[in-house]
């Protein structure tokens, strides 16, 4: 790294130690990828990042408002911050994600140890903001832009560290316009808008020429990439085109051996999106596919523009094209209204779709939504007894669906060391699930290491992971 990078200036001109930022994410895919932007554009200007809070001269609070529940984790947060910044001068706050855009200018009259306030399409203007608030200013940033301008952003820096070494997070289109009944999103991402195809590939190519493996693609309703610009009959001049072309094109980039989207909507799979889970032998066999509900009753006030019997096709679809294909889901529990018979709906898809796993969410009304005024709530009492059945329900998919895989030979990009014991490290299969492996090693000898792709025996099935052994036990493992 250039030294010049890690000297910053003191407001008044003289040189002083680089500054140092840490960044606190909740929230979705798309949150973590924009706290990394935010970091990547700060290392660019010069600083470097904190170790911990002690050392911190700059905390982001990168937020989600969901449910109700992730919304209130930043009060909390501000709450214990306070102490953190009155302990040392020069310390400032900043907040970004969904709860800065809902909130905006309110956030700063709420919270008066906050310094400033940044948008869900203002991370381009972070370090000035940072850099205003060490000088003292106190601002909101939370304009929507409906430009491409704000995927502009800065390669990885050479100092830039992936949380997962060989992956890494590719945004194609932000945004949503659905308006689901309960959900608080297309208020807090703004409208779809999606990059051109070509910058997505140099973006892609860009870091497969630094090591990454597996790339996973980003969106709030990512297979509706460039869906306006087509139905506008402008796709050749905004450079986008079908998702499946866009995911064919990524496919051919020299390197990129991994695949994944997230979250597509089930209305936007045509038959090329399908026809590619089995030509692509670099997509990976899992989708994660959010349901919400099983009822056709409550998915029509959901407004999900799918019935179930739709759904059920998709996923049929989806395992002709790659019988081995993972299904996953989010499933709401307690949306107004919801009966039993609603209920047993649901417990009945999750059977009849065969997830092999899925996030339960009990509802909970979001502000400004279409659902918000409904009276008809389900008691919470109920909606824990069904978020209870739910989870269970999943659960013993799970193991089944592990238990059918022991005995498959399987390769896992490594994560690191595994969360249990000594010696393990975790990575995940191409189907996304989590693989705990054995690898015990003198100090200082050589073993799998974060990013490295490994080959395992699949020999155990436990309800959250599988247990994997190496290949030829201490044997031959593929480099990046
Ligand atoms: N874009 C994704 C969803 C993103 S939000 C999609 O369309 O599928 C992630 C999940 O949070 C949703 O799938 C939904 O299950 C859940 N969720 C969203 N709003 C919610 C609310 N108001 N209450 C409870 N769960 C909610
Ligand atoms: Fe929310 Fe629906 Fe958009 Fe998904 S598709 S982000 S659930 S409004
Ligand atoms: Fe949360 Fe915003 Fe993502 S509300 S789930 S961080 S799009």
């Amino acid at each position: 790294m250039q030294a010049s990078l890690e000297i910053s200036e003191r407001p008044d001109g003289s040189p002083a130690a680089a500054p140092r930022f840490l960044i606190r994410t909740v929230g979705c895919q798309m949150n973590v990828h924009d706290g990394e932007k935010v970091g990547n554009l700060l290392l660019h200007r010069g600083w470097r990042p904190a170790a911990g809070l002690d050392d911190a001269d700059l905390v982001i609070v990168n937020t989600c408002s969901i449910r109700e529940k992730a919304e209130h984790r930043l009060y909390t947060d501000l709450g214990l911050l306070r102490a953190w910044k009155q302990a040392a001068p020069g310390r400032v706050i900043g907040v970004g994600g969904c709860v800065a855009q809902q909130e905006g200018d309110a956030l700063l009259a709420r919270a008066p140890q906050l310094d400033f306030v940044f948008g869900t399409h203002n991370l381009r203007h972070v370090p000035a903001l940072a850099g205003a608030a060490r000088a003292g200013e106190r601002r909101a940033d939370v304009a929507e832009d409906s430009s491409l301008e704000r995927f502009d952003l800065p390669e990885r820096h050479p100092d830039f560290r992936s949380a997962t070494p060989g992956r890494a997070f590719l945004t194609v289109m932000e945004g949503c316009d659905m308006f689901c009944s309960f959900c608080i999103v297309p208020r807090t991402r703004g409208r779809e808008i999606s990059r051109p195809a070509s910058a997505i590939v140099a973006e892609a190519e860009a870091l497969a020429r630094r090591g990454v493996v597996e790339l996973t693609l980003l969106g709030q309703t990512v297979n509706a990439y460039g869906r306006h610009d087509e139905k506008r009959g402008r796709a050749a001049e905004a450079g986008t085109e079908p998702f499946a072309s866009l995911l064919r094109r990524i496919a051919a980039i020299p390197g990129i051996e991994r695949i994944r989207y997230t979250s597509p909507h089930p209305i936007f799979f045509d038959a090329d999106l399908v026809r590619a889970h089995g030509d692509l032998p670099a997509l990976c066999p899992h989708v994660h596919l959010p349901a919400q509900s099983g009822s056709d009753a409550v998915l029509g006030r959901m407004r999900r523009r799918y019935g179930r019997e739709r759904y059920l096709a998709l996923v049929e679809a989806l395992r002709a094209a790659r019988p081995e294909i993972a299904i996953t889901t989010d499933l709401i529990v307690g949306f107004p209204g919801e009966t039993d018979a609603d209920f047993e709906a649901t417990l009945e898809l999750v059977r009849s779709a065969r997830f092999v796993d899925g996030f339960s969410f009990k509802y909970s009304p979001r502000p400004g939504t279409a659902a918000a005024g409904e009276t008809d709530v389900v008691p919470e009492a109920v909606k824990q007894q069904r978020i209870e059945a739910l989870v269970s329900l999943l659960r013993a998919q799970t193991l089944e669906y592990h238990r059918k895989r022991v005995g498959e030979t399987v390769e896992i990009l490594v994560e690191g060391p595994s969360r249990h014991g000594e010696g393990q490290i975790m990575g995940r299969d191409p189907a996304n699930r989590v693989v705990n492996v054995d690898a015990p090693r003198a100090p200082g000898a050589p073993g799998p290491e974060a990013g490295e792709r490994v080959r395992v025996r699949l020999v155990e099935a436990l309800p959250h992971s599988l247990i994997g052994e190496i290949e030829g036990a201490g044997g031959p493992t593929s480099p990046l």
